[in-house]
This record gives structure tokens, C-alpha cells and sequence, in this order.
């Protein structure tokens, strides 16, 4: 084999096969990073390459990155089951391999190869009994959990204090990172079912013919290889189930909830019993319900049956004194938990936090601030703008990075989207001069000598 058919193979190979792969030279800075760990770590190749593994993984110290470790100790590791962060904050599980590179008997970095662990259990729960299911919940929220004295956040608390008080429905609406989940367990923890159980479910990360047998349960037999068990109706029977991303739920599985809510039995797919269940729903969605169903992607009839009692979550930018609390909570969080002694924030920096747009909300923020703390060299001194991830300053699409990085003169880029922009306006205006220019604010003779330089017909 020639060194370019090999070169094609390995590529061919590495882009196509169902492990990730990543790899490191000797300092720990990543080479190569395949699609297949992409998906599985949920990081773009662009952040990671050429990117010291401190600053992807902020968390993971030399003792348990594999491959730091596979570097300094020069011997393979399998380690059937990591659990670590992205800089981000997402979870990421997998069984990972890892071997030291040798080049003429040195080693000159490492490979890791992953297999995503065994998909944890789609449902959350709170549940206070089972050993089992406590380890599955990272955390358990209560009204104390919830930051923030701003009037927005004070009148959302108190109204889900209320709520705590009802046995209604409650459709909880704000976008995402808002604290959706954080007020449903609050609202449970705080209401006369808190002894019983809180299960969540995500209706957008289940899929469609699951959703029905998780929800309602099965009868052995339902369908090939179907088992007898029973639904998360069942289950919380006596507590609450959080339906999240209830916009993700399709039609007819929303027609069989409505019944379930209307009537207060279940029938599990396949079987021929009523199982009376009392059970709460809090559902929740970080699209406005009203713009679901003139899209007809939510049935009314069910908005309705949700949503006798309505919460609003406003989001961080309505609310930027609050920036400065949920700061201070999580930088003290952090620090305590890195173990690094940090004091405060320099003011630039709280003043950069406040104006800061945050798409993803309190997670963001959050993320933020534990990436900060754990990438921060010199303990001793207030936290800095220098000490934010990068990605913090990139709030910007992966569209323009990539323009970005093609290196091309700003009046090239702006001639391009100029171009595109008159053409989309001629064609759409279906060749029509008058109409086009006006369309794009300019007048018929500029328009006219444009199409010539750009050569439109
Ligand atoms: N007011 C708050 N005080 C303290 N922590 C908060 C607050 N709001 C959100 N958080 C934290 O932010 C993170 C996101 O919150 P949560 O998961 O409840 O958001 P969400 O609205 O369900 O988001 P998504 O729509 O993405 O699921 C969590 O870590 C939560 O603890
Ligand atoms: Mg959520």
C-alpha cells in the first residue's frame, strides 16, 4: 500500500467507524478528534483541536484523564465506565481505551478510542426511598434552591408557592435554562404529595413509540417482545409526574394523556384493565404554547386541561440584578469545590456578566462561572474577564466562525452576502426591478448597476 492510499484509508476509517476517537500529542493538546467522538462528547472538532485537554475538560485533573495519565505513565488503560464534563457542563458517559503512541521507543502522545456507555434510564426522579433511584438524581431542588431577588423572579417564587398549594396542572413555560425542572421539584417538594414520588420525563428525548409504553405501561405480549411493566403513571401513582418538553409529544399520544387527565385511569398498551392513578402533572416547554398550536403541534384541548395554573420563567437578561447573586452563589460553589481560594470578582468582569446576552440563561451563566473556576491559575485574587473560557466571548454562529477561519477580506465576505441577498430579492420578486429594489431599500438605479457588477440575470 502507497503512504497516500493509507492516508485515504485511515481517514475513510477514522470519519466512518462507530467509536470516537481522539488524539493528543505529548503535551496534551488534541490532533485529532472524529466525528464519532463529536457526537458522543458533544464538543465541535474546531473547539478541540489544537486546545489543551484542561481547557475542554476543565474538571478532569491528571489523575483521571486517561489520556494524560496513558502519557505520563506510558501504559494502556480501559476503564469500562468515565463519567466527566465538557467545559460546557454536559454530562458525558463512556467506556474508554486509551494507549500510549511509541515513536522509535518514545511516546509521542496517546490515542483514546469510546463506546458510549449503556443509555442511562430516560426518567428522573426524586423519589426519596430506593437507594437505586437517589444516585441517579444529581440534585434535589426546593424553593431554597432558587437564587435571585429580582421583582420578576420574587413574583415567580411566590406564584409557584401557591401552586405548591393546589393539586392543578401547571404548565410551566421559559426558555431554556430558565429553572423549569428547578421550580417543578420545588413546587412538588413543597406541595402534600412531597412524600410521594416526582418522575420526570423528557418527551423530546424518547422516542415516539417508547414515550407511549413509558407513559401508560405495557402488558407482555403488547407487541413483539413487549414485557408486562408498569407506565410512569403507575409509578408516581400518589406523587407528581414532570412532563418536559411537552411540545415534543405527538398528537395522538397527547389525544391518550388527555383521556388519562380526563378520566384518571390508565390502560396499559395491550391490556384490557383500568388502573385508577392520582397522579399531578406539572408540564413544561420553552416554546410559546400558543404559537404550538396555531402550528397545530399541540391540541387545545389538552393546553387547556395543562394549563389551569400558569407559570412564566423570565429569562436572565430580563433580570440582570439577578446576574449578580446567581454569580456570587456559583462562584462560591465552585471555588469551595475546586478547592481554590478566589476572591470575588473584578468589577469589569461582574460589569461584562450583567450585559451579557446569555441564550442559555442560569445554565449558562453557571457553566460559565465553574469553567472559570476551574481554569483560574492564580488562586488568591479576584476572578477576571482573562479567566473566562473562550467561549464565552464566541456567542456568535458556527456560520460566521467558519467564514471567520476561511481568511478572507471583510469587502470579499460583504460583496458575497451582498450578491446573495440581491439575488434572492430579483428572484423573488420574480425579475421585477421596482419591486426588488424597493424590497431592499435602495433605488432602481443602484439596484440596476449592481446586477451588472454581479453580473445577475
Ligand atoms: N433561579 C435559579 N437559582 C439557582 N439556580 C438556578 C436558577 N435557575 C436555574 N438554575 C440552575 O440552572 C440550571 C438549569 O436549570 P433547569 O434545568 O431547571 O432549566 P430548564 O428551564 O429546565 O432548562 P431546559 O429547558 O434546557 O431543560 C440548573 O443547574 C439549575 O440549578
Ligand atoms: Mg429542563
Amino acid at each position: 500500500m502507497d503512504k497516500d492510499f493509507l492516508d485515504a484509508l485511515l481517514e475513510c476509517l477514522l470519519d466512518n467507524i462507530a467509536e470516537g476517537v481522539h488524539v493528543v500529542d505529548d503535551r496534551g493538546v488534541t490532533l485529532y478528534y472524529n466525528p464519532a467522538m463529536e457526537s458522543l462528547e458533544g464538543l465541535n472538532p474546531k473547539e478541540v483541536i489544537a486546545t489543551h485537554l484542561n481547557r475542554i475538560f476543565p474538571k478532569l485533573k491528571e489523575e483521571n484523564s486517561t489520556l494524560l495519565q496513558a502519557l505520563s505513565t506510558e501504559k494502556p488503560i480501559h476503564r469500562n465506565l468515565q463519567n466527566y464534563s465538557n467545559y460546557r457542563g454536559d454530562r458525558i458517559s463512556a467506556n474508554n481505551s486509551t494507549y500510549p503512541i511509541f515513536v522509535e521507543g518514545k511516546v509521542r502522545g496517546a490515542i483514546e478510542i469510546s463506546r458510549p456507555a449503556d443509555q442511562l434510564p430516560p426518567v428522573r426522579s426524586t423519589d426519596a426511598s430506593p437507594e437505586e433511584s437517589k444516585k441517579r438524581i444529581p440534585h434535589r431542588y426546593t424553593f431554597d434552591s432558587i437564587i435571585g431577588s429580582s421583582e420578576l423572579m420574587r413574583a415567580a417564587v411566590n406564584t409557584a408557592k401557591k401552586y405548591a398549594l393546589s393539586d392543578a396542572s401547571v404548565m410551566i413555560v421559559g426558555a431554556t435554562g430558565t429553572g423549569k425542572e428547578l421550580f417543578a421539584q420545588s413546587i412538588h417538594h413543597a406541595s402534600a404529595r412531597r412524600d410521594r414520588p416526582f418522575l420526570a420525563v423528557d418527551c423530546g428525548a424518547i422516542p415516539e413509540s417508547l414515550l407511549e409504553s413509558i407513559l401508560f405501561g405495557t402488558v407482555k405480549g403488547a407487541f413483539t417482545g413487549a414485557q408486562t411493566m408498569k407506565g410512569l403513571f403507575e409509578q408516581a401513582q400518589g406523587g407528581t409526574l414532570f412532563l418536559d418538553e411537552i411540545n415534543s409529544m405527538s398528537l395522538e399520544i397527547q389525544a391518550r394523556l388527555l383521556r388519562v387527565l380526563q378520566e384518571g385511569y390508565v390502560r396499559r398498551l395491550g391490556g384490557d384493565q383500568d388502573i385508577f392513578v392520582n397522579v399531578r402533572i406539572l408540564a413544561a416547554t420553552n416554546i410559546s404554547p400558543l404559537e404550538q398550536m396555531k402550528k397545530g403541534l399541540l391540541r387545545q384541548d389538552l393546553f387547556y386541561r395543562l394549563n389551569v395554573l400558569r407559570l412564566d420563567l423570565p429569562s436572565l437578561r430580563q433580570r440582570p440584578e439577578d446576574v449578580r447573586e446567581l454569580s456570587e452563589h456559583f462562584l462560591e460553589r465552585f471555588s469551595k469545590e475546586a478547592d481554590k481560594d478566589i476572591r470575588g470578582f473584578e468589577p469589569s468582569l461582574m460589569e461584562d456578566l450583567m450585559h451579557h446576552e446569555f441564550r442559555g440563561n442560569v445554565r449558562e451563566l453557571r457553566n460559565i462561572i465553574e469553567s472559570a473556576v476551574n481554569l483560574k491559575e492564580d488562586a488568591g485574587s479576584p476572578l477576571s474577564l482573562s479567566d473566562l473560557p473562550r467561549h464565552y466571548f464566541l456567542e456568535v454562529d458556527d456560520h460566521y466562525i467558519s467564514l471567520y477561519e476561511e481568511k478572507k477580506p471583510l469587502d470579499v465576505y460583504l460583496g458575497e452576502v451582498e450578491k446573495s441577498l440581491i439575488q434572492l430579492a430579483y428572484f423573488k420578486e420574480k425579475g421585477n426591478i421596482s419591486r426588488a429594489a424597493s424590497r431592499l431599500g435602495i433605488s432602481r438605479q443602484r439596484l440596476q448597476y449592481k446586477l451588472k457588477i454581479y453580473e445577475i440575470k
